[in-house]
Formats: structure tokens, sequence, C-alpha cells
């Protein structure tokens, strides 16, 4: 399920944005330190575009998903994801929180926040995670190349309707 994130989780969620791993699979990949982790949340929980909610998994809070572009006319928006690997992989419970993950992120965007498009972005050489998307109905609308930390990266766009979704 997803939920409002609480004020005290605050640095487990930069902990897990700064999993080595997670950073790898970002657009911006640099350690996050405690002051801009606190300048972006304060940004972001007054911005009716975006919104971030925590996973929980069996009870246990595994992950965060974050949904932009939100308050469009055309009803769309884009979300991402990432994961308590560390804890996740010690429960021995990555492959089932990473499909929990991805079914409560499209419930909650053609349920509660009622859009009609989702949207996401993927680097082209994350197939684990493209992979997934694919299971879930997303199909991969183009790529472009973006600069990651100065390196070029092409990045898979991909999109979910809601008339797809059974
Ligand atoms: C992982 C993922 C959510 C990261 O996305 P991202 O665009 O790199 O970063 P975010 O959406 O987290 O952040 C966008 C901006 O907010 C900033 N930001 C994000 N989290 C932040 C934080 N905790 N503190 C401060 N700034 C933060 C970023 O630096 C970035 O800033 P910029 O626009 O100035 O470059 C996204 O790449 C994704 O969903 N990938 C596919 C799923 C995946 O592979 N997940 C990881 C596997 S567990």
């Amino acid at each position: 399920m997803l939920r409002q994130m609480a004020d005290h989780e605050l640095e487990t969620v930069r902990r897990w944005r700064n999993h080595p791993k997670v950073r790898a699979a970002s657009f911006t990949c640099h350690e996050i330190r405690p002051a801009e982790h606190a300048r972006w949340w304060a940004d972001l929980r007054v911005d009716p575009a975006r919104r971030l909610l925590v996973y929980e998994h069996q009870g246990t809070p595994a992950g965060v998903v974050t949904f932009t572009g939100l308050g469009t006319l055309d009803h769309s928006g884009s979300w991402g994801f990432y994961l308590d690997l560390d804890g996740l992989e010690r429960a021995g419970a990555l492959l089932p929180a990473w499909i929990g993950v991805e079914r409560a992120a499209i419930e909650h965007a053609f349920g509660p926040l009622g859009l009609r498009t989702l949207y996401a972005e993927v680097l082209a050489a994350n197939e684990a995670v493209r992979r997934l998307h694919g299971r879930f109905g997303f199909t991969e609308a183009g790529t472009y190349t973006r600069d990651v930390d100065g390196v070029a990266r092409e990045v898979v766009r991909i999109r979910l309707d809601r008339e797809e979704v059974q």
C-alpha cells in the first residue's frame, strides 16, 4: 500500500535514495546530503504537481513512489520509485516488493489521482525495470539522450493508458 510519509521518515528516505544501486538507476547520481534533501522535501510538499508516498510491503516501509507533472488538463502524470534495497534483500523480499510497488503505483495513479495516462522514464540500460514495466502493460514510447552527471545516457519513455489496465 501507499501512504503519506511521516516527517520522522525523511532521513530513512534519504538513506534509501543514496543506496549506490538507486543512485546508479537515477538521473542525478551524486550522494544527496541532508541540507539538499531537506530543501527538496520542503519544495515538494507544497507543490500540487508533485507527490511523494511511502510504499509499505507487508506492513514494513519499503520504498518511495513519486508522482510528478500532476494537475494537467489531459490528466497525465509521471512516476518513479526506489526501494529499501538493503532491507528487502535481507528479508528476501526484493522481487515481490518490485511487483508490489509497481501495482500500488498504477492503482494509485488511475484511482485516487484520477489519471488517464501514466508516464515514466528509465535508463535504457536498466533492463530489469524495463521488463517489470512491460509486464504491467507499459509500452515504450521513444528514447532520448540525457546528460546524467556529465555522461550522455539513453533514456526510455514509457506510458500506460487507463483503458489498458484490466
Ligand atoms: C530512481 C528514480 C526515481 C530517480 O529519479 P531522478 O529523476 O534521478 O530523481 P528524482 O525523481 O528522485 O528527482 C528529481 C530531482 O529531485 C532531486 N531529488 C530527488 N530526490 C532527492 C532527495 N532525496 N533529496 C534532494 N533532492 C532530491 C534530484 O536531484 C533531481 O534534481 P534535478 O531535477 O535538479 O536533477 C527514477 O530514475 C526511476 O524511477 N527509475 C526507474 C525505477 C528504478 O530503477 N528505481 C530504482 C530501483 S530500486
